[in-house]
């Protein structure tokens, strides 16, 4: 009777415990959608899941896998301070977005809270431009709203909205410090050259970057293609 009451008594209380803590799961909100499957794996890996679900009031920001091909390959550690700028702390749905008083406002994320910032990288801008759309950016100055609002992909109000985004918003000084400047990429993405290259496609292809995943990089191909023509 005893150890019953007792076992019926911490049941409870792991149920109240398990409830407090978490009022969402991040993971499987966006397991419901196989777009954003890549989005969801950087999130799990780098851990920000759990943040985000240790938080009350926060919205997600979330890059489809198309548009998150931009970013990859990049170190984890980049990603997480990336995608940490994509976790606002605050509830913002499309509505309320509409609505920002003077059509622009500052945000606080993830990135800006975590301290390891002393500036604006962590601070986004939202503004409403041409005609009713929604476009965000680091708040760093000089940005460039580069970000649409596409549309809500998920919402509890008011503790969780995940809106779909075009494009990942990267702050300057992160992209810089990834970044080393032209051809010296990480080594991993540039493994030595097979010695059977012909010497004049060596030559040709000296910006080091075109090889991996070319489906991925359709955007740049013009580049490619210009590059290609000056060589020959
Ligand atoms: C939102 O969070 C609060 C505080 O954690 C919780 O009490 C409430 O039940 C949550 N609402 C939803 C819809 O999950
Ligand atoms: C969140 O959901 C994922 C996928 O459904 C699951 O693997 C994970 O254990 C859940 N996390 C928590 C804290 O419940
Ligand atoms: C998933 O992405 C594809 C390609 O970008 C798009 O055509 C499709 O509408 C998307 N599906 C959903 C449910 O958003
Ligand atoms: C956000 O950016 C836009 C465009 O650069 C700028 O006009 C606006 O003043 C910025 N908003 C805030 C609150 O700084």
């Amino acid at each position: 009777m005893n150890s019953k009451a007792s076992c019926l008594l911490s049941f409870a209380l792991f149920l109240l415990f398990s409830s407090a803590t978490s009022a969402f799961n991040i993971t499987k909100l966006l397991g419901r959608h196989p777009n954003f499957s890549s989005f969801n794996d950087y999130l799990t890996q780098t851990q920000l899941s759990q943040q985000i679900n240790s938080r009350n009031t926060i919205t997600v920001l979330a890059i489809d896998n198309k548009a998150i091909a931009s970013i990859y390959g990049k170190p984890l550690d980049m990603i997480k301070k990336i995608l940490s700028v994509h976790v606002v702390l605050d509830y913002f749905d499309v509505q309320k977005l509409t609505m920002l008083p003077r059509k622009t406002t500052i945000l606080s994320t993830l990135f800006q809270s975590s301290g390891a910032t002393a500036n604006q990288e962590g601070l986004l801008n939202v503004s409403l431009v041409n005609e009713g759309e929604i476009a965000f950016g680091s708040a760093v100055k000089g940005s460039i709203l580069t970000a649409k609002l596409v549309s809500s992909v998920a919402a509890q109000p008011y503790n969780i909205s995940v809106l779909q985004i075009t494009a990942p918003i990267v702050p300057p000084s992160i992209d810089q410090a990834a970044l080393p400047p032209k051809a010296a990429k990480s080594p991993a993405a540039v493994p030595k050259k097979s010695p059977a290259t012909p010497p004049t496609q060596a030559l040709s292809s000296t910006p080091a970057v075109e090889a991996p995943m070319p489906s991925q990089v359709a955007a740049d191909a013009p580049v490619v293609h210009s590059r290609q023509g000056l060589y020959r």
